[in-house]
């Protein structure tokens, strides 16, 4: 169709790299594009903190899961929602930002969901490859302690950047009719068109594991979401600034 298309189309999360380092001008022209993305009335309500420093990756792996592409590649951005400098904004002005709103939270989660694929995508752009690392939310508090990020800002994920090291398989999506409603939302084939993508991932998984992983979706997510993770957050983010009032 076109190469920004095609780009996004072949897109697979990298998580083995190059020792490579990744040259300051494309780490300049990732956030310069990050930075483009909309913003919710253009609050830009959001940060992202760039980690090359071997020990604090290092310490960040540990804290994510001991995920260990964290500390082996070149870069790793932590992406923050941040309503502090909306505050400061606001002082600046003799007001003050109404706290513990909904929409402010969703806003800034918003803004740097956004501001974070623009730079996935300009990365794969200059031929890196990166992946989302949610599992910087698994102890918020050491991270946040770690990166001195103020009240109002907290890790939403991390990102791992670096030159490819492997061509991994790309993972089949959920049919588009499932995802794409015309007019009204759909639910008359939901159960029949899951079984027909149980069938497409059983492959993907068999052939991706040399048929040592025999599970679909349905299976993967009804593990996932039968018990609530990472209960610590609503704590956090009350601490963090960030309680629920409106
Ligand atoms: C917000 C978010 C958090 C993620 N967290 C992790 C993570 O902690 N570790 C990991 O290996 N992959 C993580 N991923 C990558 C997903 O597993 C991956 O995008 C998904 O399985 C689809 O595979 P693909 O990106 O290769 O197409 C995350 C992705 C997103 C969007």
């Amino acid at each position: 169709m076109n190469e920004t298309i095609n780009l996004l189309k072949s897109h697979r999360s990298i998580r083995k790299y190059k020792s490579d380092p990744i040259p300051q001008e494309y780490v300049d022209e990732i956030i310069t594009s990050a930075q483009m993305a909309s913003s919710s009335s253009h609050v830009q309500a959001y940060s992202v903190i760039g980690v090359t420093d071997q020990e604090k990756k290092k310490e960040l792996s540990i804290l994510s899961g001991n995920q260990t592409y964290i500390a082996d590649c070149p870069l790793f951005f932590v992406w923050c929602a941040d309503l502090y400098r909306l505050q400061v904004a606001c002082e600046m002005e003799k007001t003050e930002i109404v706290s513990g709103t909904m929409e402010n939270f969703i806003v800034a989660t918003a803004d740097v969901t956004l501001a974070a694929q623009n730079a996935a995508i300009a990365a794969e752009s200059l031929g890196l490859g990166i992946v989302y690392i949610g599992g910087i939310r698994n102890q918020s508090k050491e991270v946040t302690e770690l990166l001195q990020l103020p009240k109002l800002v907290y890790p939403v994920f991390g990102m791992c950047l670096g030159f490819p090291d492997q061509e991994p398989s790309q993972r089949p999506r959920l049919q588009t009719n499932l995802i794409y409603h015309q007019e009204v939302y759909n639910t008359s084939n939901t159960t029949n068109e899951l079984k027909i993508y149980n069938q497409i991932t059983n492959e993907y998984y068999l052939e991706r594991t040399k048929g040592k992983v025999n599970t679909n979706w349905s299976k993967q997510m009804s593990n996932k979401l039968q018990t609530a993770s990472r209960k610590h957050l609503r704590k956090y983010l009350e601490d963090q600034g960030f309680g629920f009032s409106e």
